[in-house]
């Protein structure tokens, strides 16, 4: 979705400076095309010329001294902006930007673009604490400005507190998110659910499953991407979490039981690709299962399913995850719990299913038809199912 998106990077003059260089060097993989725009102070840190390497693009340092192909007018580059993003952002940018100070390029882009600006601070910790810093920030917001907060850890004078800068992943993660904002699902609300719940046996040992995560992240980054406004409810996974979505964690059944239920309240779509236990154990242990005479017996019983409980107010997307009878057990499902459509998984086929970045599905609609789709990537999957959850929505 960044391919041939047209980003300005604002890069000030703080230690996180280098991090720019990762951003703007995954940000030209994946199809953008980055003009980076450094503060005086900015080119301290780190050399135009990495910048210039990694972008292929000419940098701007200086309103005076511009490059040949932005030299039409100072304001150029605002204008062929789709976003910008500012990081690291530090204290002092802020603080002018805030003021509607234009004196260098980059405040001036800022000023004169009418595309989303998302900042990324990074500074030291009582700068960021600072009220005058915290004021700005503020003002910033009100005027929709998207701001990714600093992280907490350890800063570049040896202590720890809140100032690092965001990931990379997060930062690239909110680009789509803004970029996405107009997108076929813009103004919806998707909840999805992720991975697979833990049921406790005693206080150390759980039920688990093989539910890696990445299917739901993947759905959750693709609604994302296309504007909705998405829940994650993020059972165990193997991978972090995707960035620009709120997440709720959950472990037991009964715990995703809560968060599902509360977040559909306002859903208009839910999407259900964690793996859910089946069992539970009937009496949890309150201690460690000692073993003793080299055996163990656990008397489980079945989970409630609470998706059959849930109101018909909003549209319903499963997974069956079956090592047989696929198509059967998938059926079974998707008229028992009054589904949209099913997505049958065999996880028993290669590169498909637990822990794969590929996936093969077969959908199922209660009319009876079934589209088998081919083997294809997590996220292209998830594109093809939320284009049909965009056909259901626009029918209703
Ligand atoms: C070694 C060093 C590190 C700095 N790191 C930061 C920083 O991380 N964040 C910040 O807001 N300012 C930092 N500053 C202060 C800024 O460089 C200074 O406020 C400068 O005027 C910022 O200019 P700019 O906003 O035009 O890039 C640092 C200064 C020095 C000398």
């Amino acid at each position: 979705m960044l391919t041939d998106k047209n980003i300005v990077l604002g890069v000030t003059g703080g230690i996180a400076a280098y991090k720019a260089a990762d951003l703007a060097s995954k940000l030209t993989q994946a199809g953008a095309v980055v003009n980076v725009v450094m503060t005086e102070s900015a080119t301290e840190f780190v050399s135009p010329l990495t910048f210039r390497a990694l972008t292929h693009r000419p940098i701007v340092t200086s309103m005076f001294e511009l490059a040949s192909e932005f030299s039409v007018e100072h304001i150029a580059l605002a204008e062929a902006a789709d976003i910008v993003v500012i990081a690291p952002a530090t204290a002092n940018t802020i603080a002018k930007i805030a003021a509607g100070i234009a004196d260098d390029m980059l405040t001036c882009t800022v000023l004169a673009s009418e595309a989303p600006v998302i900042v990324a601070p990074a500074m030291n910790v009582n700068m960021w604490q600072n009220s005058i810093t915290q004021d700005n920030i503020a003002k910033l917001k009100a005027r929709g400005f998207t701001i990714i907060d600093p992280e907490y850890g350890r800063l570049a004078e040896g202590k720890m507190g809140m100032g690092r800068l965001a990931a990379t992943d997060d930062i690239i993660g909110t680009i789509k998110q803004v970029l996405g904002r107009s997108g076929d699902l813009a103004q919806r609300r998707i909840v999805v659910t992720a991975g697979g719940t833990r049921e406790a046996i005693d206080p150390v040992r759980y039920i688990g499953n093989r539910s890696s995560g990445k299917m739901g992240f993947a759905l959750a980054e693709a609604a994302r991407d296309r504007g909705a406004t998405v829940v994650l409810i993020e059972a165990a996974t193997s991978t972090p979490s995707p960035a620009g979505i709120e997440v709720i964690n959950v472990e037991s059944v009964a715990e995703m039981k809560e968060a599902v239920t509360e977040t559909t309240k306002r859903a208009d779509v839910l999407i259900m690709a964690a793996a859910v236990s089946d069992f539970r154990m009937a009496q949890q242990a309150n201690q460690k299962i000692k073993k003793e005479g080299g055996k163990a017996s656990l008397e489980l019983v079945g989970t409630e399913d609470f998706l059959l409980k849930l109101p018909d107010t909003f549209l319903k997307i499963g997974f069956a995850a079956e090592t047989e009878n696929l198509l059967e057990n998938a059926k079974k499902k998707l008229n028992e719990k009054r589904l949209g459509f099913i997505c049958a998984n065999d996880v028993t086929a290669a590169d498909s299913g637990f822990g794969t970045d590929t996936n093969k599905v077969t959908l199922l609609y209660p009319d009876g038809r079934t589209e088998d789709l081919p083997l294809m990537t997590k996220r292209e999957v998830s594109d093809i199912i939320l284009d049909r959850v965009v056909a259901i929505l626009e029918e209703k």
